[in-house]
């Protein structure tokens, strides 16, 4: 049974694309996404460096095709995203000069994007991480240009635009390590902000990129449980499992000389051993019993990519590595993950 129909009537469930799929270069993992997910979401090809690689000259042709995908398939369709640090083109922040360009200029450089990208997909695009990662890992909000330059408001200016540009869009912030309890008051406090002044949020996105020694299902669940209490829909948006060790940065910067250090850190280069597929699926299924437990809050649970071969894990924080972070294997078969997680729905 495919996860559509098994979690039909609780959630949405989806995976992210890439181009490469999305403009017909890999027909059976477009395939296994026909069959399986009922919601997609883009994993490059609507980031701003993207879109507009340079200003006010637009490139629409794989999200153009991404879309298009989406509405032949009737799938939900996630736009992301309008406004990053990361991924953003040379040219955004600098003026001719190469100086920081002044506040009006970004605020209009970003006005500009967000009409223009979500006019173009008014009414194709159901909804769009609107703001992705502005919470820092010490501080309430990263310290990222955006911030620097615009001030905190930058997160409110984004939301507006985007409402005026399809209020039918459904809005969301979205962000990486919402266990963490010093993330997850950030969160809160993004979302509080906004509501405060009116503005419309209609999701929080969790972007739930975990690992088998970095998933607390408490602090997990305490999050899905606060975050529904701000009224606003919660979602699992860019969900994997990495069964790889994570480096140390000293250990990133060494690896690529270092052979023996790179046996340590890509230890399933060949083959994954039975044992870990085991403790992946324990790992899935433990998650997915809370997701089920709070089904009510949870509005959809997107995988970040389609099968283990094309996953970014597979290059970071490590290039180069083998990793099995998804339920389908590089041959699209579904994985023992898969049948823990189906398991605990079966009627
Ligand atoms: O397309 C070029 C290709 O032409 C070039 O030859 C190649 C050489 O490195 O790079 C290709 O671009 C890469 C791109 O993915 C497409 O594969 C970039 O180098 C690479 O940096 C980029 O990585 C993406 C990453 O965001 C960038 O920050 C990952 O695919 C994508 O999965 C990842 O997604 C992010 C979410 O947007 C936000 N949350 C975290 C998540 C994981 O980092």
């Amino acid at each position: 049974v495919p996860l559509k129909e098994v979690f039909k009537e609780k959630f949405l469930v989806g995976a992210a694309l890439n181009a490469d799929q999305t403009n017909g270069q890999q027909p059976a993992e477009l395939a296994l996404v026909k069959r399986e997910f009922n919601t997609i979401v883009a994993e490059n090809c609507m980031k701003m460096e993207s879109l507009q690689p340079e200003q006010g000259v637009f490139d629409f042709k794989d999200a153009d095709n991404f879309v298009r995908f989406g509405e032949e398939n009737g799938m939900f369709i996630v736009g992301h995203t309008l406004v990053w640090h990361s991924q953003a083109p040379d040219w955004l922040f600098v003026d001719e000069a190469g100086n920081d360009v002044s506040r009006d200029t970004l605020v209009a450089r970003m006005r500009n994007h967000i009409h223009t990208v979500v006019s173009r997909y008014k009414g194709r695009v159901h909804a769009w991480d609107v703001v992705n990662e502005a919470i820092g890992d010490q501080e309430t909000l990263r310290r990222s240009k955006w911030q620097q330059i615009i001030g905190d408001d930058y997160i409110q200016l984004a939301f507006q635009f985007a409402n005026e540009a399809d209020p039918d869009a459904e809005l969301y912030y979205n962000d990486y390590s919402m266990l963490n309890p010093h993330r997850r008051e950030s969160g809160i406090q993004v979302i509080q902000s906004l509501k405060e002044k009116g503005i419309r949020i209609d999701g929080i996105g969790m972007q739930a990129h975990y690992g088998l020694d970095y998933l607390d299902l408490n602090e997990f669940e305490e999050s899905v449980v606060k975050f529904a209490e701000q009224d606003v829909k919660v979602m699992l948006t860019e969900l994997d499992i990495t069964v790889l060790p994570f480096p140390t940065k000293e250990m990133s910067a060494e690896i690529s000389q270092n052979y023996e250090l790179k046996a340590t850190l890509n230890p399933y280069n060949e083959t994954l051993p039975d044992s870990v597929g085991t403790k992946l699926a324990i790992a899935y299924q433990g998650l997915f019993e809370v997701l089920l437990k709070h089904q009510d809050k949870i509005g959809r649970v997107t995988f970040w990519g389609v099968n283990d071969g094309q996953s970014w894990r597979n290059n970071w924080p490590v290039k180069g590595r083998k990793d099995y972070p998804l339920l389908f294997d590089r041959d699209n078969a579904p994985k023992k993950a898969f049948q823990s997680v189906v398991s605990l729905v079966k009627e």
